[in-house]
């Protein structure tokens, strides 16, 4: 989705501005572009469709913009087609004022006409220009920039976060922001806007989480926050923990791949702060036992990749907590009439915790009386700031969009939330939960030894990148973690690929099976698996190629009917899924990098889904 960065300092802003934009590259963006105030050309932008390449040649590495205040933007197109003319900053047609925006201008078309009455000429076809140029129209009226943006912000509706500059004011850039991300950071060389804190990383850990409503004005030595009505608010500075190499590729060719390896690394720092002398430790939890034992309903709402980790622990839970568990996506719970009351427990899973529906799902459950608790990855974001209580995953950044370790780290902690509860309901005994705890400390390690297994996935990868439809087939824990595995394949070597709950195969799904598909089957759910078996020998009789994958235990036994197999370590079944998915993360990236993918940016994805 876009990105914003803004800088107010003492050196040139150009090169900072273009550096931050391609550490938010990963969002995904279609187009981008650069304004900068020069004390001798006044404001000065430059903007194009495609890759940032383009814009750092445009304009020779930043060199061509001279100045210390500048403004710059990654588009994901909305409004209007991705080309020059469409990408951001946006221009007042006075050519004074440059604004940044992230999010949708609701009202947009109602106040284009209006101002295309009283004779103000458009450029293009973006909600976003219509900000400027309102913000142009009010300021000749008033004389007075940060009273045009006041005007401005109460006329306009929907969402944003505004980074804005004006040739009039040499040294002060302003920022509003409502229902769209943006932080304000605190460097030596000056001080900086972003709707990412990547982008910044590199320059700052000390920032100011902007909350709806709000507006910063920034300089080289100073930033002050308002309300809309102008009175100053006295904000917190947050130290950011994460390390700025992970945010950097460090020698491997993908993100992707750099993240897969990370997951051991990744899950140790979400595991190892939650376990205290052999027992899960949950500060503050937000439920008490008593209301836990009240609780009516427990609802985990997420998207995508997030989503799949609430289809495991829908088994994983309901076994640990005998209570009733619904998955949900968060598109479709907000527009469900979903039976929450004050006795509902609802979990949002979120890496970015920006993500829109989620945002949304998280208010609507909020708004019916629903206790709220986040999982969410990334410090500070919109939805752990909402919900009740948030409890952070600890993957460090995660850059490429096909989410790997943020998924791995969710997975583990709703484990450790699942046992936790289980422990204060009773429903699991003493002995089991220090068995699974022991086991859940073992994962890095046994995780470590998956991934020293990466030729199998690449050989299999290089057999099999050519086909156009992949199936996997599973059942319970192993039916949820296919889900995972198809969507890693679909969304970056774009092979159509569905998982099915093996059982359904013959109510319909098994019509497609004809000689030379590949059927991808999970048979590392121990209590299921001679039911996978005979899946596997169904697929088979229907001249299907079965790549298998298995534990350690049972791949001799699938061995003798697939045509190849990969087997990670044993584990508890709860835990299973962690360790099986890595192979599929494995599969999926070796076969993206065959056919050429563009891995760590796939087309028509962005990072961070701040629409709808
Ligand atoms: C897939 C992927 C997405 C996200 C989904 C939710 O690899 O990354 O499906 O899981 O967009 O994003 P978050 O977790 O940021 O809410």
């Amino acid at each position: 989705m876009c990105g914003i960065i803004g800088f107010a300092g003492r050196e040139e802003a150009a090169p900072i501005l273009l550096d931050g934009l391609a550490r938010m590259e990963y969002r995904g963006y279609d187009s981008a572009g650069i304004a900068v105030r020069s004390n001798q050309w006044g404001l000065q932008a430059k903007k194009s469709r495609g890759r940032l390449e383009r814009l750092y040649e445009l304009t020779h590495g930043g060199k061509d913009l001279d100045g210390p205040l500048g403004i710059g933007h990654t588009r994901w197109a909305t409004h209007g087609e991705p080309n020059d003319c469409n990408a951001h900053p946006h221009i007042s047609e006075d050519g004074r004022i440059a604004l940044v925006h992230n999010g949708i201008i609701e009202n947009y078309m109602e106040i284009k006409e209006k101002l295309i009455r009283e004779g103000v000429r458009f450029a293009s076809e973006t909600d976003t220009e219509v900000a400027v140029q309102l913000l142009a129209y009010y300021y000749k009226q008033c004389g007075s920039m940060l009273e045009a943006v006041g005007k401005v912000l109460h006329r306009i509706e929907g969402s944003y976060a505004f980074g804005i500059i004006c040739a009039d004011y040499p040294n002060a850039l302003i920022a509003a922001r409502k229902d769209s991300p943006l932080i304000l950071g605190f460097g030596e060389k000056g001080n900086f806007i972003a709707s990412d804190v990547t982008a910044i990383l590199k320059y700052t850990r000390d920032v100011i989480y902007m909350e709806d409503g709000e507006i910063a004005v920034i300089t080289a030595d100073s930033i002050d926050v308002f309300d809309q009505e102008f009175t100053p608010i006295e904000k917190k500075v947050n130290k950011i923990e994460w390390d700025v190499s992970a945010a950097e590729k460090g020698g491997y060719a993908h993100f992707m791949f750099k993240e897969i390896l990370e997951q051991p690394e990744a899950i140790r720092k979400t595991i190892a702060p939650r376990i205290r002398d052999g027992k899960i430790i949950f500060d503050n939890f937000l439920i008490t036992p008593e209301e836990l034992k009240n609780l009516s309903r427990i609802y985990i709402i997420a998207c995508g990749s997030a989503y799949h980790v609430g289809a495991i622990c829908k088994y994983t839970w309901e076994k640990l907590l005998r209570r009733p568990v619904e998955v949900c996506l968060a598109s479709e719970f907000r527009y469900s009439d979903p039976l929450v009351d004050k006795n509902t427990l609802a979990i949002i899973i979120s890496q970015s915790g920006e993500t829109l529906d989620s945002m949304a799902a998280l208010r609507e459950a909020k708004r019916l009386g629903a206790r709220t608790l986040a999982i969410v990855n990334v410090v500070g974001s919109s939805i752990a700031r909402e919900a009740d209580q948030v409890l952070y995953t600890w993957a460090g950044p995660e850059i490429a969009v096909a989410t790997t370790k943020a998924y791995s780290t969710q997975l583990i902690l709703m484990d450790l939330i699942g046992l936790y509860l289980g422990d204060l309901l009773n429903t699991i005994s003493k002995e089991d939960y220090q068995i699974i705890l022991r086991q859940i400390e073992t994962l890095p390690e046994k995780m470590r030894a998956c991934l020293s297994k990466l030729d199998d996935a690449q050989y299999l990868a290089s057999r099999h990148f050519n086909h156009n439809s992949i199936f996997f087939i599973g059942r319970n824990l192993d039916y949820a973690m296919g889900l995972e595995g198809s969507l890693k394949l679909k969304e970056i070597s774009y092979i159509h690929s569905e998982a099915y709950a093996s059982g359904e195969l013959k109510h319909g799904t098994i019509s497609l099976i004809e000689p030379g598909t590949l059927v991808i089957a999970l048979g590392t759910y121990h209590a299921l698996f001679d039911k996978a078996m005979s899946n596997v020998v169904e697929v088979k009789a229907r001249g299907a190629e079965v790549l298998a994958i298995t534990t350690e235990s049972y791949r001799e036994r699938m061995e003798k009917i697939a045509d190849d197999t990969i087997s990670v370590p044993d584990v508890h079944p709860i835990l299973q899924p962690s360790l099986g998915i890595i192979p599929l993360q494995l599969f999926a990236y070796y076969v993206a990098l065959q056919r050429g993918c563009d891995i760590d940016k796939p087309r028509n994805l962005a990072k961070s889904v701040t629409v709808e």
